[in-house]
This record gives structure tokens, sequence and C-alpha cells, in this order.
């Protein structure tokens, strides 16, 4: 069995002054996703995950748990706590509620929004077999200049740089034993311990875990993912059952008052359309090459099953999912009245935003003849190589 001994440390406190944005930089939105939402993303895939902590600004504890409620798809416990005065404040505060069995301390930065889930597990496999610290670094692609005031000094020798990146991992006791000796103030945690006289060690980084700090940097961000992005459609539909007692579920919830429909699964078409949009969108098939009907275990079952099970597969072919929208074509249910716990349903799910619509065929055809409801979706994804090489 997998030890679930880690937890997870993201600082999202900070202004965002640079960034010049309306709110705090955690909370400013890319694609419709706030950073906070994106920096936790890869999280829910670490099989050894027990434990997710969130520093926040005291104005947005709520909003932070909401996101981290809607993103994570983990049994993993989740705290949230006010962050400090500096980024160092704000990890120490996090820092004294990391339950006790906690072993290994991976602390991000939210502005880092897009490192990936195998990043943040090359850090934490570099602590468990060095049993020491470990940050992720990048070399130095630029000249670097020593300068004063308006000179250039000398040129400093890169090959022996690295720009320091996150999550750094830490075995926990040495991390909390440095915070609780720390005498001055660091902009990373690397440089924390090592004013203690600790080794840090490190490992490969990646372009995608560049920090959000400038506008110009956020500009950059959005056109690489949105010059990479997949789209896919699906559509399902099914009949209302005779069994006047069947149940009627559509985006994994129940519908009290009207009919349940048929189908080998319990019918949900708006979940099996969210599938088959995915599966399309990564060339990985469709509901039927996946979950035919030959497959005893998929039967009656809930569409969160099969959408849980293709969100995996979706992201072990290395996507990380952007939103999916779906329409509901068909005169029952009205679904303004549970659109929202629906979205809120299959966002969780699939760890990104979904939307929910309606409409009706005018009395046309089957689906105005109320003989059963049909739903279409598409949805975008992304990979995050193919961002890097846009
Ligand atoms: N951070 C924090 N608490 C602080 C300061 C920073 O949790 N008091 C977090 C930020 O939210 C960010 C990370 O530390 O995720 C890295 O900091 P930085 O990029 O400097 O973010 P900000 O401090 O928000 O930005 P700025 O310095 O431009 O105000
Ligand atoms: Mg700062």
């Amino acid at each position: 069995m997998t030890r679930r001994d880690l937890a997870v440390i993201v600082v999202a406190a900070g202004r965002g002054e640079r960034l010049k944005a309306s709110a705090p930089k955690a909370f400013v939105e890319i694609n419709g996703r706030t950073i906070l939402e994106h920096s936790l993303s890869p999280l829910s895939a670490l099989a050894e995950l027990s434990q997710v902590v969130i520093a926040a600004p005291s104005s947005h504890l709520a909003e932070a748990t909401e996101i981290a409620n809607a993103v994570l798809n983990t049994d993993a416990t989740l705290d949230v706590v006010v962050g400090g005065d500096t980024r160092q404040q704000s990890i120490a505060n996090a820092l004294a509620v990391v339950a006790d069995g906690v072993e290994i301390v991976l602390v991000h930065d939210a502005a880092r929004a897009f490192a990936s889930t195998a990043l943040f597990e090359r850090v934490a496999e570099a602590v468990r077999s060095t049993n020491s610290s470990v940050i992720p670094a990048l070399e130095i692609a630029d000249t670097i200049k020593r300068v004063s005031g308006k000179d250039v000094l000398e040129t400093v020798d890169r090959s022996s740089l690295r720009s320091a990146q996150t999550p750094q991992g830490f075995v926990a006791a040495d991390l909390k034993r440095a915070y609780a000796n720390a005498s001055d103030d660091f902009t990373d945690d690397a440089a924390l311990m090592q004013s203690q006289g600790k080794k840090v060690a490190f490992v490969a980084g990646e372009a995608e875990a560049a920090k959000i700090t400038t506008p110009e940097d956020l500009v950059g961000v959005l056109s690489r993912l949105n010059a990479a992005g997949r789209t896919g459609i699906g559509v399902d539909v099914h009949r209302f059952s005779a069994d006047a007692t069947k149940k009627l579920f559509l985006g994994t919830i129940e519908w009290p008052g009207v009919p349940g429909l048929e189908g080998h699964s319990d019918g949900d078409a708006v979940s099996h359309a969210v599938v088959d949009a995915l599966l399309s969108a990564a060339g990985l098939g469709d509901i039927g090459s996946n979950f035919g009907v030959d497959r005893p275990e998929f039967a009656g079952a809930n569409g969160s099953v099969f959408l849980t099970e293709t969100v995996r597969m979706v992201r072990a072919a290395g996507f990380e999912i952007v939103n999916a929208s779906v329409q509901i074509i068909g005169n029952r249910p009205k679904v303004s009245t549970k659109r929202t716990e629906a979205e809120a349903a299959l966002t969780k799910i699939i760890g990104a935003p979904v939307t929910l619509g309606a409409t009706t065929t005018d009395g046309l055809g089957f689906l105005g003849n109320d003989e059963g409801v049909a739903a279409v979706a598409s949805v975008l994804i992304i990979k995050p190589e193919d961002r890097l090489a846009s």
C-alpha cells in the first residue's frame, strides 16, 4: 500500500503588488480559473498525499476553502490558514497545522500555477531517497552581469548558477525545526535551511513552474495556454423509463419528480456526454470502446464512476482538463432548479469548471415528445508539453 505521509503547503497569501491586479494574485483568474485553482489541480493525482494546507489572505479564507473543495479530488485533509506579512510567516502559520503523521512536506507557491504533478513527484521522491531537502532548479539561459548603478561590473559564470523554483521538499521534522529556529526572513525555504547549515540538493525544474509575477508573465501564460488546447465533443441520449420507481440521475446527482432514464448504467446522459467529450479530446476512443455493455461492473453505475475513471485516463495520457460545457436537450427536468448543484458535483469530479445549460426542441421530434433526454458536451483539454512547444 502506498504511504500517505505527504503534506503540500500552498502559499497564496501574497498581495501580488507587482501583478497590479484588483484581487490578491492567487485569486486572479486565468481562463476562468483562479491561479490558486490552477496551482492545486496537480495535487489530486499525488498518491502519497495526506494533507493540503493553504495560506490565504484573511479576506479570502472562505474563497480559498471553496476553491480547494471544488478542485481537490482526494481523500487528503484540507486546512486553510491565514497568511502572514511575509512568505516565510505564511509558511510558519501553515506548518503549525501540519499533522503529526506527515513525514514529507512540499512547500509550493500558488503563483507557480502550472507546475506539473510530475514535478511534485520528482521532488518528493528525491526527498525520500536522500532524506534531505530538495528544490527544483533550472539552468540560466541569459548571460548574467553583476552591476552597480549604471555600470556593468562583470560577467558572472552562469554554469554554477540555477534559478530556484517550488515545490521545495523537506523532511517534515527538519523543516519544522528550521522554522522554530528561524532568526531571519528568507525568500525561499532552502535559504532558511541553509542558514542553519543544512544541505540542500536540487532536481531538474520545469519551465511550466515559472512564477507569475508581472502582468507580462500573465500575458505569456495566457498565450501559451490558449495556443495548445484540444477540444472534444460528446453526445448522449437516453429514453425515460417505463418503471415509475426509477430515479433520474443527471450530472451524477438525483433530480426528484422526473422519471429515471433507461440504460446499461443509470442513464446519466450528461455525465456520459462529458465522458465522450473527454475521451474524444484525448484521442482515447469513446464510452463504448472503454466501458462497453460487456463490462458488468458498470451495470447501473452512477455517472461519477465513468467520469472519475475517464479523468484518470485523460490525466494519465498527460492532459489537464481546462473546462467542460454541457447542454441538456429535452422538456424535463427543469435544469435551473439544480443547475448549481450539478455544476458543483461535476466540477469536483473533473477538477475543472463545468457549466450546464438546457434547451428544448420547440416540441419537435422525440425530445419534444418528452420521450427522453439528450445531452451535448464540449471540453477543452491541454497537454503541458504542447504548451511548451507552442
Ligand atoms: N506569499 C504568501 N504570503 C506573503 C507573501 C507571499 O503566502 N506574505 C506567497 C504568494 O501568495 C505567492 C508566493 O508566496 O504564491 C511567492 O510570492 P510572490 O510571487 O512575491 O507573490 P506576492 O507576494 O503575492 O507578489 P508581490 O511580491 O508582487 O506582492
Ligand atoms: Mg512577494
